[in-house]
């Protein structure tokens, strides 16, 4: 029962688009209307506005930390890969935009990172260091979550596997458009908006 709970709080919690309150606050116009139209942190960068995508990055990556260490504190280790799970679904298809919401990247990294550190940790790393080299977003992520469900096996988290391999199918599915780019080579580096 409990789990059930942290469950939906988690996927609320998730469902909160970060990005689009900061631009909006801010008065940097409609996030879905700049860029790839996505509502993470990548897409607030093209905004020109680095505090507005620092912020966004670490309020999506924290809504998805906060959810697996409250449902840990208060219903255990499986509430917590269950709450972890459910904020990242929030944040793909939150319920107050209709659904239509991101791509879930910063979530599942902070959702790793609440879950078991090393995975967490070890996944931004093969983000940065991708971005490092190749200046792009969408490459850096689709590597970081492909990593992680061998990541959590080779690091004896076997009871993470099945939560990364939900995430990265959902990371997948949400990059579609950026794995075309990524094919054809039109994909934007990061802070480019062409
Ligand atoms: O984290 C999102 C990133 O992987 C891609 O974002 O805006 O370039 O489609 P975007």
């Amino acid at each position: 029962m409990t789990a059930i709970i942290w469950t939906v709080l988690g996927y609320l919690l998730g469902s909160v688009p970060f990005g689009i309150v900061i631009t909006r606050a801010l008065g940097l116009g409609d996030l879905r209307q700049i860029g790839s139209g996505n509502i993470g942190a990548t897409n607030v960068l093209r905004t020109g506005n680095k505090p507005a995508a620092l912020a966004t990055l670490l309020l999506d990556s924290g809504k998805g930390a906060i959810a697996v260490l409250l449902a840990r504190y208060f219903g255990g280790e499986t509430a917590a890969i269950l709450a972890g799970c459910a904020a990242f679904l929030g944040h793909c298809f939150p319920v107050w935009l209709g659904f239509r919401g991101g791509k879930g990247v910063a979530t599942f990294l902070g959702t790793l990172i609440a879950l078991y550190w090393p995975l967490g940790l070890t996944a931004c790393a093969i983000w940065l260091l991708t971005a490092a080299i190749s200046r792009i977003s969408s490459l850096s992520a689709l590597l970081a979550a492909l990593a992680s469900p061998f990541l959590a096996w080779s690091m004896g988290r076997s009871d993470l596997i099945l939560a990364c391999l939900f995430m990265v199918a959902l990371i997948l599915l949400r990059h579609r458009a950026n794995i075309t780019r990524l094919l054809n080579g039109s994909e934007p580096r990061i802070g480019r908006k062409d």
